[in-house]
């Protein structure tokens, strides 16, 4: 007993050592400031909280520039001992346009979107020849006509919002923005993507053996993604929140099934253009050159759903509070929508030009909140990041404050109508490896908030429990953000009071 008891120690002694080794190897070849700690920061481990040598938590939205500033580089290193890895973080542009415009010395670390591949490999969580398939598959989907499209599904979305479901009120109140926000989304990727038309009313009944709304199974999934990776089905008799995220992958499959089906057998087999056809039609037998197997099929439609409405779903949130909590800005807006169509009549594609300032309040968004807040590269030759790491004059250069944004951790729409640095925004990534969906979040994330603040005046929903709060503790607790799969509005609790 004895014996084996120091076998075990022994063996755990020879492990630990060597794990220390590496990590001080690896220590030896990095030259350049920053955090170690025994957990690297990328993965799963980011979910930790920060814990001073063990784990550094994330970094990314919470500190803002802190860690920057604190190692005095728009670069700064995470070495760790499981595994021993060296992570590099970036703020600087210039860098950062360096390594979003190489794929092939920056490939995607595609080990890092496991999560993502459930259903099927896909456009998302795929590196070379493979990403290149999918990408000319859905490429041709994203381009002009579905940007019309993706408008007037959304005129059409809202239209139903206000008509259907808040009639005559004249007070509409949300204990969370989310709540609208997330269906507008998934209803205009739904249509637009998909050509399946989803009704506010229709949605909150479950239909033919369906044991959860497509809606349901829809967010169930995206917010149980880890819990799907890492609890086994058994695990369900034990813990209810299991068997429902298990269950929600069940029926989110047998929806996707129906939607291929239901498209397959359509009696007319009209000439489409939107993004479900250019997927289906890989997946012909007939197909020529860039095919689509079953799985690839499932697991393109799959990350769509999910690419296409939960990131535009929590920009649209942050959007709604923003405007609530800066009236002037949400005046400057209505005052533009009324110049811009001035008729009671819906927004056509045509008015995009005249909502400039709609964008610009969208971009202050998503510089504020970027929904992807860590987008990580593998550096396949170790070339450019050493450069940069030297302890040259870029590295050891002092940075001022507000280097790329001035008043950084302002809202202020008003930054996009001048000059700006194009290079330090990046919401969508950049090269080409960055969103398919630009244009498509763009729309209709312009045409909802135009056309919500056309139609309603929105506020913060006043609670007792908060009437003695500052404007900074009513800020900081109605944009508080969290990280969920995308960055993720905790609870944006608002007003919407018609105009007329
Ligand atoms: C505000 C809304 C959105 C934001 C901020 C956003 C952001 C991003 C970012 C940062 C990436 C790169 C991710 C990475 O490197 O892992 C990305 C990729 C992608 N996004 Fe979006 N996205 C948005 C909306 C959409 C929509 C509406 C769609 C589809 C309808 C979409 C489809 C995609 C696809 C297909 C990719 C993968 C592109 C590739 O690897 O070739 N996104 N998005
Ligand atoms: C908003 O940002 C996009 C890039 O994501 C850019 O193309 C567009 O010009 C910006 N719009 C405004 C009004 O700044």
């Amino acid at each position: 007993m004895e014996k084996v008891a120091i076998l075990l120690l022994t063996v755990v002694a020879i492990v630990v050592i060597q794990k220390i080794l590496a990590f001080v190897r690896l220590l030896r070849t990095v030259n350049h400031a920053g955090f170690r700690s025994l957990l690297t920061v990328s993965g799963i481990s980011s979910l930790f909280p920060p814990i001073p040598l063990i784990s550094i938590g994330n970094t990314a939205y919470e500190d803002k520039y802190k860690s920057f500033q604190r190692f005095d580089a728009d670069i700064f290193t995470a070495v760790s001992v499981l595994p021993a890895e060296v992570n590099y973080m970036l703020a600087d542009p210039q860098a950062i346009k360096e390594v979003v415009g190489s794929r092939v010395r920056f490939p995607k670390p595609v080990q890092l979107y496991e999560s993502l591949m459930i259903f099927g490999s896909n456009i998302v969580a795929s590196e070379h020849e493979e990403w290149k398939r999918y990408r000319k598959i859905s490429g041709p989907a994203f381009t002009e006509p579905n940007n019309r499209l993706v408008w007037d599904e959304t005129v059409k979305v809202m239209n139903d919002l206000f008509k259907n479901i808040w009639g005559d009120k004249k007070d509409i109140t949300l204990n969370h923005a989310l709540e609208i926000t997330m269906p507008i989304a998934l209803f205009i990727i739904s249509a637009a993507g998909f050509g399946r038309r989803l009704a506010w009313n229709e949605e909150l009944k479950t239909s033919n053996g369906h044991s959860l709304t497509f809606k349901d199974a829809l967010y169930t999934v995206s917010e149980g993604i880890r819990i799907k990776l890492l609890a086994p089905k058994w695990a369900g008799s034990v813990f209810p929140r299991v068997k429902k995220v298990h269950g929600a992958f069940d029926e989110l499959e047998k929806y996707m099934l129906e939607m291929i089906e239901s498209r397959k057998d359509s009696e007319v087999k009209e000439q489409r253009f939107d993004l479900f056809s250019s997927l289906l039609e890989a997946n012909d037998d007939n197909a020529e050159d860039a095919k689509l197997a079953d799985s690839e099929l499932l697991g393109n439609i799959f990350i769509f759903l999910i690419a296409g409405h939960e990131t535009t779903a929590h920009t649209l949130c942050f959007a709604l509070g923003l405007l609530a909590l800066y009236p002037d800005e949400q005046e400057r807006v209505y005052q533009e929508v009324l110049k811009a169509i001035p008729e009671n009549r819906d927004p056509t594609f045509q008015d995009l030009n005249g909502l400039n300032y709609v964008n610009c309040v969208l971009n202050e968004t998503l510089r504020m909140f970027p929904p992807v807040i860590g987008i990580p590269k593998e550096a396949a030759e170790d070339c450019m990041l050493t450069t940069t790491n030297n302890a040259g004059e870029k590295v050891t250069v002092a940075i001022p404050k507000a280097k790329y944004w001035e008043d950084p951790l302002t809202f202020k729409p008003s930054r996009f109508e001048g000059d700006w640095p194009r290079d330090a925004f990046l919401p969508f990534s950049g090269g080409v490896r960055s969103c398919l969906g630009r244009r498509f979040a763009e729309l209709e994330s312009i045409v909802a908030i135009a056309m919500l603040v056309k139609n309603y005046k929105i506020t913060v929903k006043e609670e007792p429990e908060f009437a003695e709060e500052t404007f900074e503790q009513r800020k900081a607790r109605v944009l508080k953000a969290k990280n969920g799969l995308t960055l993720t509005p905790v609870r944006t609790p608002l007003v919407f009071t018609r105009r007329d």
